[in-house]
């Protein structure tokens, strides 16, 4: 059994075990995944998303493509070409080729050395939302006393990244310290993953929030209703800008205008030093029909056309520091790609 807050992905008798993530918060079902199309089908779909869950999805895909090889008899080169259409399933979050790449190696091991590899790179996806949760709430905490208001957009938590969660974990940090006032959730247009995932394991962990539409988060903040926003990213360049869920940028202007700190949670693997600033990172654009319609219902007349960027990229000098397993990379430590940026939490 997968718990869904605590372990989202799992792999057993040859098969993927993972929470179908397009119908919560209505209902906890279950995938088994057993062959190449069925995983990148769910990739495509969302029913697996998040960049380090994504990461888990490539580790594990592997080795799913590695057995059904196996079965169906299939060349080298055909399973080569598997692999690599798991690789591109989805563009932006660059986690997903880290952990396809962080397997393959072992795979002229055979299945078993890929298997170990694969579950143990799950191991040190959940160690390392840990760290996060820890680093980024003690930076938190140095920044006001008492309990914090805290804002976060899209869905961060266990569901994107196998356990525990980068944003969502360092707010769990925060509640686990007893320094968390309420949790303020942007709902997440179009796929609404803040309202559906956000809000449902926000309750599944007891810790207060409100649900707000995207267009109110900026007003939110103007308010003097938060202390301070954090997100989560699916690549981050060289450089220090961000890519994540649509909508993260207007958050992070925001934050700028009202001067509240705006926080990015994210592993190391998230940071990709081949991609030298936001403008060259891969933005997926999606179906039209995400926008135009609603839970299958038309809110646009017949004919709208609709531009459906998955992703925005928020500016390096837009965000008050990148908090990973390692270090605190804040805006006047930032040596771009020289690879010494950021600080060791204290
Ligand atoms: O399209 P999604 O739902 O996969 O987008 C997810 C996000 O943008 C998350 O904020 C990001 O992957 C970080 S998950 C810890």
């Amino acid at each position: 059994m997968v718990s869904a807050v605590d372990a989202a992905i799992a792999w057993r008798n040859d098969r993927i075990i993972c929470i179908d993530q397009t119908v919560l918060p209505h209902e906890v079902r279950h995938m088994n995944i057993t062959t190449v199309d069925e995983l990148i089908d769910a990739i495509v779909r969302l029913a697996i998303r998040g960049a380090p869950m994504l990461g888990a999805a490539g580790a594990l895909g592997v080795v799913l493509a590695a057995v059904q090889a196996e079965r169906s008899g299939w060349s080298g080169e055909r399973l080569r070409t598997e692999i690599d259409r798991i690789r591109q399933a989805r563009p932006t979050a660059v986690n997903l080729e880290w952990g396809v790449k962080a397997v393959l190696p072992a795979l002229s091991r055979g299945i078993v050395a890929a298997e170990t590899t694969a579950l143990e790179t799950i191991e040190r996806i959940g160690a390392a939302n840990r760290e996060i949760g820890n680093h980024g709430s003690a930076y938190l905490m140095t920044l006001r006393d008492g309990p914090l208001r805290v804002q976060t957009h899209c869905n961060t938590g266990a569901l994107a990244c196998v356990e525990w969660g980068t944003a969502l974990g360092v707010i769990r940090s925060l509640h686990e310290r007893d320094r968390l006032a309420h949790v303020i959730v942007n709902e997440t247009r179009p796929l609404l993953q803040g309202s559906r995932l956000t809000c449902w394991e926000l309750a599944q962990l007891g810790i207060e929030h409100q649900l707000v539409p995207d267009g109110a988060g900026p007003f939110v903040l103007a308010q003097g209703l938060v202390d301070a926003v954090v997100v989560g990213a699916d690549r981050i360049a060289a450089n220090g800008d961000v890519a994540n869920k649509i909508g993260t940028y207007g958050l992070a202007l925001a934050a700028h205008r009202e001067r509240i700190p705006f926080l990015v949670a994210a592993p190391e693997s998230t940071i990709d030093r081949a991609t030298p600033t936001g403008a060259s990172i891969p933005v997926e654009r999606r179906s039209e029909s995400e926008i135009t319609h609603v839970a299958g219902y038309r809110v646009a007349p017949e004919n709208t056309r609709a531009l459906n960027f998955a992703f925005d990229i928020t500016p390096w000098d837009l965000i008050t520091a990148i908090v990973t397993e390692r270090r605190i990379i804040t805006d006047d430590l930032r040596g771009a790609a020289s690879g010494t940026w950021g600080r060791r939490p204290a």
